[in-house]
């Protein structure tokens, strides 16, 4: 297939390129400001493709918290844009709208599946879950061949600072290479989250886009919920460095959902998809790289 990958250069985008060259795709990475309706809709016309994988979002909750009206107009009227293009054209490609665990919110009990009550916890929630919405109201009301995943927390090589692991990763790095022993601060080790990796979550997109139904939404994470503290811990005692750990309390954002666990069986059934690359080995994996390109 021909797929049209928006936010290519970003962290899941990297990897999803490379995944779908190797699956005999061709990834088309054109360059266009979604923020600008008539350039976008110019660019989207010429090009040739079968689907479109939207990435390209501002992604960090935490900045989010900090500038809420420019991720909403980011996300929102990004996405407008390129489903505007989409409609001008009478577009019959699949498109495949990356959503977020994080329109959830809440304190959840156990683990959600689609049904659940979103409860937003950040501005990059709520643009998340206008995000959602208007892909669901482009399929209804236009018929636009859209299938909406909403990823759990996804981790691996290439991640920005800004995201849980890379911040402890970055430190502990710094902490080696210096030498000496050192101190890592950290915000709120008691939430729990599900961890995927990136490469089992781009294998996700792939299938998405081959066996999902149109106009569905699917949940994508391991199911399996992890404490802060454990990934924390874990990544210390990979590390021969003498690391303290101090938790900095401006580091927790208000209200943040205190548990956020995927129940993923809809998505498992509609494509066979399942997680192979188990938390701890792609920690490993993701502290060797710091050590070697930072
Ligand atoms: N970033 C960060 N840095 N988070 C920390 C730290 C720290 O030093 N210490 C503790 N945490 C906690 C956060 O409070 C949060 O509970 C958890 O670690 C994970 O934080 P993030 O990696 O920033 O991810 P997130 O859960 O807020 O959101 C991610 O997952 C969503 C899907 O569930 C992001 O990748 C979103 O873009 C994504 O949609």
């Amino acid at each position: 297939m021909n797929i049209l990958v928006t936010g290519s250069s970003g962290f899941a985008g990297r990897h999803l390129t490379k995944y779908l060259q190797v699956k005999g795709h061709t990834a088309l990475i054109p360059e266009i400001d979604l923020l600008n309706a008539t350039e976008t809709e110019v660019v989207i016309s010429k090009q040739k493709f079968d689907a479109v994988v939207h990435l390209a979002a501002m992604a960090e909750v935490g900045t989010s918290m900090i500038s809420p009206a420019k991720i909403l107009r980011n996300n929102i009227f990004a996405q407008l844009n390129l489903l505007e293009a989409l409609r001008r054209r009478n577009s019959k490609a699949r498109v495949l709208i990356i959503c977020s665990a994080d329109e959830y919110g809440g304190s959840q009990e156990g683990s959600i599946d689609e049904n659940a009550q979103f409860m937003p916890a950040s501005p990059y929630a709520v643009s998340k879950i206008a995000q959602d919405f208007l892909g669901l109201q482009y399929f209804l009301s236009y018929g636009l061949n859209i299938i909406r995943l909403r990823p759990f927390n996804h981790i691996g090589e290439g991640q920005r600072i800004g995201f849980v692991v890379p911040d402890f990763v970055k430190q502990i790095v710094e902490i080696e290479k210096s030498g000496q022993s050192g101190e890592i601060i950290v915000g709120n080790l008691e939430a729990v989250r599900d961890f995927t990796d990136v490469l089992d979550m781009v294998s996700a997109y792939e299938l998405a886009l081959i066996k999902g139904q149109a106009g569905e939404v699917y949940n994508v994470g391991s199911g399996k919920g992890v404490k802060i503290s454990y990934l924390l811990n874990q990544l210390v005692k990979m590390s021969k460095a003498k690391i303290k750990i101090t938790v900095d309390e401006s580091r927790f954002r208000p209200g943040e959902p205190s548990q956020l666990i995927c129940n993923s069986e809809k998505f498992m059934k509609a494509t066979g998809w399942k997680p192979e690359i188990p938390l701890e080995k792609t920690l490993e994996r993701v502290l060797e790289w710091w050590r070697k390109t930072r």
